[in-house]
């Protein structure tokens, strides 16, 4: 599966914007790469104070990025490329200026009190609690405070967000990423968080990290929520992104299809942690293989520049779904963002645009493009293209082999430097630097 960022794949109509137009453009690349899916970060209107991840409207699209009829050409098109298209579904927060949240405030989760009733933090940083300002009531925001967490323990908003998902259906989606699928439900009694035991083993603002998240996220109660998600989603795929160690997916399996394996995201370059990360993972059977997304360090900038092939390399070989970023195929790095930055939470360097050729725009666009480009003379797809040794290969024919691996898999005791495991009789051999 290939992640777009929409905003910055492909423009087509030089605003300096991505949108779906571009992206019908760019669908015989996807087909040449042999994907057999995509997932659209969010394309739904939005004031964009987490780019999208802040929806105002969950069955429209961002004028920015097209129209309805846009999207049904897109999906129509891809369809006739064998391309199936995943959506982004934020089912736990709304974005502010969502027509909701002044006409259904019961849909979201007031404090009590006149003020934060625990000690809850957002994901960013500060207070989980903000004051609005109409009302004068304070409502609960796990990430930014332009994003209102919902009540999943309302049935009219169960019922309002399984319109969404058979609206999507209806036009034709095979699927959703499930957005922050381990904060979407709450602690009913408000519980304040107990400190942190121990460190939580992936990165988290500074303020999150000083509490063990056990009343704010990962209720038992989330399996219910999911539920009703997967009743109006029929046998859609649904992936859902838990930001949790391996430990804590049984409760999301038991409905969603696959859970993105974040300790594999975030494992260092070395062949026993590596194996560490992979093993309980691969247990599951239904792991969904990542190692970068809109979110955090591309590979490149990760692992290094030496070691972007054995990193593709791994993510195809390993058993069962895996997910790429757009970029990482030419081995696109973190870039400078911009200034002053555009995300608040510092995610610019993963977001530049897709860089299509050498010119000094890359293809992307024929305006001033919204984030700058890194360098598309050094990186490009058309160069990589007629290089049939370049990276972009690489993946192409990694994409290729993978359909014939069975699914055994056995991994090998790590050795220093080397990481191994059979897939049903041939030997995978991952160099990692160090262990
Ligand atoms: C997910 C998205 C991230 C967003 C957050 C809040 O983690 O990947 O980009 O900021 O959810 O919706
Ligand atoms: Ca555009």
């Amino acid at each position: 599966m290939y992640q777009i960022y929409p905003r910055s794949f492909q423009d087509s109509n030089g605003d300096g914007i991505g949108d779906l137009r571009g992206i019908v453009d760019r669908l015989d690349y996807l087909a040449w790469l042999g994907v057999d899916a995509f997932w659209l970060s969010p394309i739904y209107p939005s004031p964009l104070a987490d780019f999208g991840y802040d929806v105002s409207d969950y069955t429209e699209i961002h004028p920015q990025l097209g129209t309805l009829d846009d999207f049904d050409t897109l999906v129509e098109e891809a369809h006739q490329k064998g391309l199936r298209v995943l959506l982004d579904l934020i089912p736990c927060h709304t974005s502010i200026e969502h027509r909701w949240f002044g006409r259904h405030p019961d849909w979201y989760i007031w404090s009590p009190i006149d003020g934060p009733p625990n000690n809850w933090v957002s994901v960013f940083g500060g207070s989980a609690w903000s004051r609005d300002d109409v009302s004068g009531r304070w409502y609960l925001h796990t990430f930014y405070p332009e994003q209102p967490d919902l009540d999943w323990r309302n049935p009219e908003l169960v019922e309002a967000m399984q319109n969404v998902v058979r609206f999507w259906l209806d036009r034709g989606v095979d699927g959703f990423r499930v957005d922050a699928v381990n904060v979407l439900v709450k602690d009913a009694e408000l519980r304040d968080d107990p400190p942190a035991a121990k460190p939580f083993p992936f990165p988290l603002h500074e303020d999150a990290a000083r509490l063990d998240h056990v009343y704010s996220a990962n209720r038992p109660e989330v399996t219910g929520a999911l539920r009703s998600l997967r009743d109006a989603a029929g046998d859609a795929l649904l992936v859902g992104e838990v930001y949790l160690p391996t430990a804590e997916y049984q409760r999301y399996l038991e409905v969603l299809d696959l859970v993105f394996a974040f300790e594999l995201l975030f494992s260092a370059w070395g062949s026993a942690s590596l194996a560490a990360a992979i093993g309980p993972a691969a247990a599951l059977k239904r792991a969904a293989w990542v190692l970068s997304n809109h979110d955090f360090d591309r590979i490149a900038s990760r692992v290094g520049e030496a070691s972007v092939r054995a990193a593709a390399e791994l993510l195809f070989t390993l058993p069962g779904a895996a997910f790429m970023y757009q970029g990482d195929e030419i081995g696109l790095p973190n870039g400078p963002g911009a200034d002053p930055p555009r995300d608040r939470a510092g995610r610019d360097p993963m977001r530049h645009p897709m860089q299509w050729d050498a010119s000094p725009t890359g293809g992307f666009t024929t305006g001033e493009p919204w984030l700058p480009l890194i360098d598309p003379q050094r990186w490009n797809v058309k160069a990589q293209c007629a290089n049939p040794t370049s990276l972009l290969h690489f993946y192409r024919h990694l994409i290729q082999s993978r359909r014939n691996l069975g699914p055994g898999f056995r991994l090998r005791d790590p050795e220093p430097g080397r990481l191994a495991y059979e897939r049903d009789g041939s030997l995978v051999t991952i160099e990692t630097s160090g262990d």
